[in-house]
């Protein structure tokens, strides 16, 4: 746990890239100077109003299904705080969670070293005016029973160990993933920057990560508008 870091994506990554982080490694901040977001955008959070964290794993898996990653910890964290809730949280692809439609947690993955560094924001204490986005929310305004972050985390860490061990020998996940997504059964438009945008029906998630449109279009990366 560090107080004050810029970011503890790029702490982790820089270890893993020099060859000093090891399976399971988690790098903890009260606060991130230069907090990273998905697609180079930021991702701020006031001192001790959220769970800022980034976590280091080799999976023995094939590079390629790592994509899937980042989409069982959004669904392990949606799962910890979801008991806590009288209201549901889903996930919206490719990282967010949401409750009530609105985003309480993002998640960024990065390859690094021999692994994958993924870091996850999850807002938990924040009041309206603290947010920085009004599409956002916390577990405190959700009106969570758990607001304590490392409980939490505790929570979290046991919860998606299981489920990576068994998805790292092999189980599909895609099933559990589909039910709590928010995406899933959608009209969506599909934006990544350089290319015209591409709407249609949001029907299923791939092995490795990827959104299947109706159309049999692949997504792996950008951002989806949901439209109804
Ligand atoms: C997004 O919503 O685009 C992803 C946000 C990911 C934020 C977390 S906070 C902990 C870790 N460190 C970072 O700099 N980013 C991730």
């Amino acid at each position: 746990m560090v107080d004050l870091t810029a970011s503890t994506q790029s702490d982790l990554a820089e270890l893993a890239m020099a060859g000093n982080a090891k399976n399971g490694d988690v790098i903890v901040a009260e606060y991130q100077s230069s907090g990273r977001g998905r697609l180079d955008r930021t991702f701020e959070a006031p001192k001790g109003a959220a769970l800022l964290f980034s976590l280091y794993l080799t999976p023995k898996r094939s590079a390629s299904d790592w994509g899937f990653i980042a989409h069982l910890a959004a669904l392990s964290m949606r799962d910890v705080f979801t008991q806590h809730l009288n209201g549901e949280a889903k996930l919206k692809w490719p990282n967010d969670i949401l409750i009530d439609d609105k985003k309480v947690a993002g998640l960024i993955a990065q390859i690094a070293g021999t692994g994958i560094v993924v870091g996850i924001g999850l807002n938990v204490g924040m009041s309206s005016e603290e947010l920085p986005v009004s599409t956002a929310t916390s577990l405190a305004i959700a009106g969570s029973s758990q607001l304590d972050r490392n409980e939490i985390l505790g929570q979290f860490l046991t919860l998606f160990a299981s489920r990576y061990e068994e998805w790292d020998s092999g189980r599909d996940f895609t099933s559990d993933y589909s039910k709590a997504s928010a995406t899933l059964g959608k009209e969506v438009q599909i934006q990544v920057e350089g290319r015209e945008n591409r709407s249609g029906l949001a029907q299923s998630i791939s092995k490795t990560g990827a959104l299947i449109l109706a159309d049999g279009f692949e997504v792996n990366v950008g951002d989806v508008v949901h439209l109804r």
